[in-house]
């Protein structure tokens, strides 16, 4: 069974000029939402589910939802929020679609053998391939993008979708295909794609 999934990240919905939700793609089974949605992670979660309320929705929270918050207490309104109106919130967890699994924690899961599809979804970049080029010697970029090099090489995940740079990327690694769409502030990327989708074996 293939299914569809549109990505994005960083629609920052709370600014000025925001663009607000992608519309949904028609045949769309999986909403993929990569953090930086907006300020308030309960918030976040229920504007996802307003905006798109007949689909699957896998998410991850971004730093904007902890603004201005607790962090554990934001964590903990989030997930009684996603478990009540079904959205899947990856934080140390994963979602599972058939013989897709899309993980939001890391190491342990992906050395579990997996006869089918891995996505991995962090808001943060997993490479410094991530960062815009001009930014790569900055010691700022370190608050951009991880070194899962490593990570990526042992285990080749077949996707791993991320956000939080304002960079988008899509490029292979090995067997991964690297992903990022965001759509950043008010006409900032002219490069993001609100109908953005892959397909999946599940
Ligand atoms: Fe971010």
């Amino acid at each position: 069974m293939k299914l569809k999934l549109q990505i994005s990240s960083d629609l920052h919905i709370g600014y000025p000029g925001a663009r607000g939700f992608p519309p949904l793609v028609p045949g769309t089974d999986i909403v993929l939402i990569a953090g930086d949605t907006c300020e308030g992670l309960q918030r976040a979660i229920r504007e996802m589910r307003a905006a798109y309320p007949q689909v699957e929705i896998v998410t991850c929270a971004g730093n904007h939802e902890f603004y201005h918050g607790a962090y554990f207490e934001q964590l903990a309104e989030g997930r009684a929020c996603a478990r009540e109106l079904g959205v899947h919130f990856l934080e140390d967890g994963l979602a599972s679609f058939g013989r897709l699994r899309i993980l939001g924690c890391l190491e342990a899961e992906l050395a579990r053998h997996h006869a089918g599809t891995t996505i991995v979804m962090t808001h943060t970049g997993p490479t410094l391939d991530h960062v815009a080029p001009s930014d790569r010697s900055e010691l700022i970029s370190a608050a951009y993008a991880s070194r899962l090099d490593d990570l990526i090489d042992r285990f080749q995940p077949d996707h791993w979708i991320s956000g939080h740079v304002h960079y988008p990327v899509d490029f292979v690694r090995g067997r991964t295909r690297l992903i990022s769409n965001p759509c950043g502030y008010a006409g900032e990327i002219a490069a993001f794609d609100p109908s953005f989708t892959i397909e999946v074996e599940a």
